[in-house]
């Protein structure tokens, strides 16, 4: 622009009001700063608008399918998608295990903060954004969540056992529960063996749910909830974290989540522990029985809190960390056993396979005659149930979100299906499981998105098939995250799901009450609120 163009336009704006100066100021470095992002990430291909606008990825967030938004775009373009100006995601294991890695300079992006803390402005091991503060929170929680067994699980033929070190009575606490809920459908909703009566139609997606809460608050708190014994919501817990995290996924959708942490603010939109029901009330229930459980000793190997004290914790921390698990813990583990229960009961071949291992144990003597519950050791004896577990939470992940961490500052290069990347610092970038886990027809073959469990009992005793199946779990073993954000609970949730499925089918036969429909499903924040999954339930002989 030459000076006789800039005087007279310099001259015209002093003569504006300095509001619209103001506003001409922000606007222009808003469009500059978008017009910047765009340019970066250029090379990235991604939906119409994803490089200048948020308008995509929110449409996909409020639609509750994220996870199939996700997955479909790097279907479309590529290992590496754009999703939005300043965010990218991938289905490479390969990139995802590096971006993961134990020492990887990647950090966990503001979405934690603002979407995943309970509490405005406290954080606790899964919403630590700084890797430093992270890794020390970690070390003091490893030994009580996640027992001593990092490969448990990796192979569905040749498991490790569970040592259960630092939590001795983990497995009894399990086992309660398991047979409370197994006592729950006999006295309630269970009709006769080979009745042609009418039947109680059950929410099992409800049940699953009094399931894992009771367990999760057992394990972590010390004292169940007792949803399954009373056979309700007790306190509207679950309602209302299901309200919350609804609203949460709104805020995100339309990029408002931040206001949670404005000071003040936050805190009169959040649940209090002065309500006396929903989720304030849960979290003053925890709070006491964290209270209770410190008048006893914890300088025994007994239990995951006092494992958590011996390591270090106290204060407020102890209370942020044992209440995340039972959030962490309770819908994760809940949507699997849906999943898990929907995809056996809607494929008879595999339902009965199953059921016929199940049957085929007890008689073997593997596994003990009821009213004992199967012991994790023993389940892990069973290999159709190990791979009716893993293909089941590879068809369907039970926990969808992006993930997102923040690319370190200088950028990093990486190689993706060959090709050299150059991904910018401060880039975010996510993962996209439906493309990683069911739509990898790469890894799984052509039928990658069927449900076959047998697609995991190769034989060992050729090295390439060996070497193949360690990949595939690999692979498959990232629904539980990877490397410094690795899931804590995932020992916990193996034991109760493989207990629970084998328990269910050894007492009871079910099917779907409505087939047409066999489920209501939202993604919300990653969770899947799951309900209406009426099944009718019959006795075994
Ligand atoms: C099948 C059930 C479960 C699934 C699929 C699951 C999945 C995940 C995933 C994907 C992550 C990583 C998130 C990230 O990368 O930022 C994670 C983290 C975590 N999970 Fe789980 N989870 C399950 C059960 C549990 C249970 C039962 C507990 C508690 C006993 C638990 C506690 C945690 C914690 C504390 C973290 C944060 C770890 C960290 O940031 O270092 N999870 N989980």
């Amino acid at each position: 622009m030459d000076s006789d163009a800039v005087v007279p336009m310099l001259r015209y704006l002093s003569q504006q009001p300095l509001y619209l100066l103001i506003i001409l100021a922000f606007g222009s470095y808003l469009v500059a700063n978008r017009l910047r992002q765009y340019w970066r990430l250029r090379q990235f291909k991604g939906p119409f608008s994803t490089g200048v606008s948020w308008v995509w990825h929110s449409r996909a967030v409020i639609s509750g399918s994220a996870h199939k938004w996700y997955g479909d775009v790097t279907e479309k373009y590529g290992s590496i998608a754009r999703v939005a100006p300043n965010h990218l995601i991938t289905s490479s294991p390969e990139l995802w295990a590096h971006i993961n890695a134990v020492r990887s300079p990647y950090k966990r992006a503001e979405w934690y903060y603002h979407c995943a803390r309970f509490e405005p402005g406290k954080d606790n091991v899964f919403t630590e954004c700084d890797n430093e503060k992270h890794e020390a929170r970690r070390k003091k929680m490893v030994a009580g969540v996640s027992p001593n067994c990092p490969n448990l699980y990796l192979y569905v033929t040749q498991h490790q056992q569970y040592s259960g070190k630092e939590n001795p009575s983990l497995e009894s606490s399990i086992d309660t529960h398991v047979e409370e809920l197994v006592h729950l459908i006999r006295s309630k909703y269970a009709a006769p063996t080979a009745s042609t009566s009418a039947t109680t139609p059950m929410d099992l997606a409800t049940k699953m749910q009094y399931f894992t809460l009771d367990v999760i608050s057992h394990v972590g708190l010390g004292n169940a909830f007792g949803d399954l014994k009373a056979d309700e919501d007790i306190n509207g817990y679950i309602a209302s974290s299901e309200e919350g995290l609804m609203i949460g996924n709104t805020s995100w959708g339309l990029g408002i989540s931040w206001i949670r942490d404005v000071p003040i603010l936050g805190k009169a939109i959040s649940p209090s522990e002065k309500d006396a029901k929903g989720f304030g009330k849960m979290m003053s229930t925890a709070r006491k029985c964290i209270s209770e459980r410190m008048m006893k000793s914890t300088s025994e190997r007994s239990d995951m809190l006092s494992s958590f004290i011996r390591h270090g914790l106290t204060g407020d921390d102890l209370f942020q960390e044992t209440f995340e698990q039972i959030l962490a813990g309770s819908d994760t583990t809940a949507a699997s056993l849906r999943i898990i229960m929907l995809y056996i009961m809607s494929h008879p071949r595999v339902y009965a396979k199953l059921q016929a291992e199940v049957d085929g144990a007890v008689k073997a003597g593997i596994a003990p005659a009821t009213p004992k519950i199967i012991s994790d050791a023993e389940a892990q004896r069973l290999p159709y149930l190990g791979a009716v577990v893993r293909e089941a939470l590879r068809v369907h992940p039970p926990v969808v979100n992006l993930f997102s961490r923040v690319v370190p500052k200088g950028g990093d290069t990486v190689t993706v299906d060959g090709e050299e990347v150059f991904l910018p610092g401060g880039t975010m970038i996510g993962y996209s499981a439906w493309s990683m886990h069911r739509n990898n027809k790469g890894l799984y073959g052509e039928d990658a998105q069927i449900f076959r469990p047998e697609r995991w009992l190769v034989d060992q005793n050729i090295p390439s098939e060996r070497d193949r199946l360690a990949h595939m779990c690999k692979t498959n073993d990232m629904i539980f995250g990877y490397g410094r954000w690795v899931c804590l609970g995932k020992v916990v949730a193996m034991i109760e799901i493989h207990k629970a499925i084998f328990e269910l089918f050894r007492n009871f036969d079910f099917a779907l009450a409505n087939p047409h429909e066999p489920w209501t499903i939202f993604n919300t924040l990653g969770l899947y609120a799951i309900g209406n999954m009426w099944v009718e339930v019959t006795e075994r002989a």
